[in-house]
């Protein structure tokens, strides 16, 4: 395995010199990704040299490597993880058949539609974080953000790769669109609800982190298991990246959770608000928000698209190989969400069909672990509250929970209630404008905002009073 050639314009492990036409469509795709990263990544700190990780190389030495970079002169390439010898497809119609090394030209249109829709979702959330940085509660934090976003913009690098070397014309096409969209933009959108929200405050920020960014992973997770052996390469690597990405948000709403611990024990009340911290009421609303959200985006509960993807092999479940069953599912049922009248039930359907249900679980698995962990940190500060997860049908927008009414604690209510009710249950106006208010950048080596607790070490073995990013 050739390590990451750094003289090339490109750094790439792909041995993109050998592949002059691809090599090309890259180069001309290059600076049009830079002019993206000038016009709607970070504002401000561009000039500022960065504490970041880069990958040198993809095996476990290399791939982190910390040095000072400037963002825009950050070395974005492409970097598959190592090939698997004779890898075969694991799932589906073609299981135990060699994994495809070029795109099965029946599955041409899904294929591209499932990257083109992985690949959106990168440059989208570099968008809506794009003016976080003044606001940042320590170097630290914000060392960290521009770490997700230069990632982030690596995360489309690779899916551009795969659509320039693998759908030719079309491919390089969807490549351009992926600069083109806009998180937020009403005429040319980005293509999920969930990334075209807005990131207004850090608060946000590290639950978008820890749902959002969360949902990425386990669909990141689903791909490497594709059969397309380029897809699954691509998104193993991801994988690594990703989690500093969980990394941030779990343990960002953690150190937000303590600093509210703290000041509720130091001034003997739950409203820390005037104390300049963040109530759990407010932080149990933000959770309900951006949980409920980042459900939507798993799909519906009932899906032949996702029994497509499957059975043709291109997106399997989560810890596919792990899974102890014949890998095609076509007898086999599972139990999903569903509504029967006035009441949320569950009912078994045939498993193929509810393949995006079964991810959900994963993740939801995953986020209350999270969540449990959360409410660690409330325990030890001997507070008797508790942080939950909303029940998965409350404020969703797609699926069979679409047209409901129903509670955090999952019971379906009149209309009458929720609109009684659902200003408890979400950010409100208010709520946003006050945590907004906390939000003035602190920059000062060492130094955190007063709503968040310092980290317990920092990156890399640094210091926490590091000078993470190095200001004028
Ligand atoms: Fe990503
Ligand atoms: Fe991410």
């Amino acid at each position: 395995m050739p390590g990451i050639d750094y003289s090339e314009r490109i750094p790439n492990n792909v041995d993109l010199a050998g592949n002059r036409r691809l090599q090309r469509a890259l180069e001309d795709w290059q600076p049009k990704f830079l002019e993206w990263w000038h016009d709607m990544g970070p504002v401000g700190f561009q000039g500022n040299e960065v504490y970041l990780r880069t990958a040198v190389s993809v095996d476990a030495q290399g791939w982190a490597h910390f040095d000072w970079v400037r963002m825009p002169e950050y070395r974005w390439g492409i970097f598959l993880a190592e090939p698997e010898a004779s890898r075969l497809i694991n799932f589906g119609d073609h299981k135990g058949a060699p994994a495809w090394q070029d795109v099965p030209g029946e599955y041409r249109g899904v294929l591209r539609r499932l990257i083109v829709t992985q690949g959106d979702t990168e440059p989208a959330s570099v968008e809506q974080q794009r003016h976080l940085g003044k606001t940042c509660p320590s170097l630290y934090d914000l060392r960290n953000l521009f770490q997700v976003n230069v990632e982030e913009g690596r995360h489309l690098w690779a899916m551009v790769y795969l659509l320039d070397a693998h759908f030719g014309r079309d491919g390089r096409e969807e490549s351009e669109a992926l600069l083109q969209r806009r998180s937020g933009d009403a005429d040319k959108p980005r293509i999920l609800g969930a990334f075209n929200e807005r990131t207004p405050d850090w608060l946000s920020y590290l639950m978008f982190c820890f749902f959002t960014d969360r949902d990425g992973k386990y669909q990141l997770a689903s791909l490497a298991e594709s059969g397309f052996d380029p897809l699954s390469r691509t998104c193993r690597f991801m994988l690594t990246e990703e989690a500093h990405h969980m990394f941030v948000g779990e343990s960002g709403v953690q150190r937000v959770v303590q600093r509210t611990c703290e000041l509720m024990r130091e001034h003997r009340t739950d409203d820390v608000r005037k104390h300049g911290g963040i109530d759990l009421a407010t932080i149990q609303k933000y959770i309900n928000f951006h949980c409920s959200v980042s459900l939507d985006l798993f799909g519906s509960e009932v899906s032949t698209n996702a029994a497509n993807f499957y059975t043709m092999g291109l997106k399997g479940r989560f810890e596919e190989t792990k899974k102890d069953d014949d890998h095609r599912l076509k007898d086999e049922t599972y139990t999903i969400a569903d509504v029967q009248g006035d009441r949320l039930v569950t009912r078994p359907e045939a498993a193929l069909v509810s393949l995006n249900e079964r991810l959900r679980d994963d993740y939801v698995a995953d986020c209350a672990r999270g969540v449990a962990r959360w409410n660690q940190v409330i325990k030890q500060h001997g507070i008797d509250a508790e942080l939950k997860l909303p029940h998965r049908a409350f404020h969703r927008a797609i699926g069979a929970f679409a047209d409901v009414k129903v509670s955090p604690d999952g019971r379906i209510i009149s209309e009458a209630e929720w609109d009684a009710k659902h200003l408890g249950w979400l950010p409100t106006a208010a709520d946003q404008a006050f945590v907004g208010s906390l939000m003035q950048g602190v920059t000062e080596p060492g130094k955190f905002a007063g709503w968040i607790a310092p980290p317990p070490r920092g990156i890399n073995s640094k210091p926490i009073e590091f000078e993470y990013v190095r200001l004028p």
